[in-house]
């Protein structure tokens, strides 16, 4: 990361079915897709929000670990 000051844990995300897309949102007054990452069933990403990346979005059934705790949207 180029800026030191800007510290950020990483986090897990595990897909739980085939075809789920990791979306990474650009940091800063216009937001939008910088990166679409697709994680099949079983694979497991790890990331962190970056000076480029303040938000994303998951499409698909995963669990994520944060530091906030872990979470599932498969129901
Ligand atoms: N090049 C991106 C960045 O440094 C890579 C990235 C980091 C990313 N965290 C992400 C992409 C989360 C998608 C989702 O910001």
């Amino acid at each position: 990361m180029e800026n030191p000051n800007l510290k950020s844990d990483y986090f897990v995300i595990k897909a739980l079915e085939d075809g789920v897309h990791v979306i990474g949102l650009t940091r800063g007054a216009d937001t939008r897709f910088h990166h679409s990452e697709k994680l099949d069933k079983n694979e497991i990403m790890i990331a962190q929000f970056t000076e480029h990346t303040s938000a994303m979005k998951i499409r698909g059934k995963v669990t994520i670990q944060t530091e906030h705790g872990e979470m599932s949207n498969d129901q």
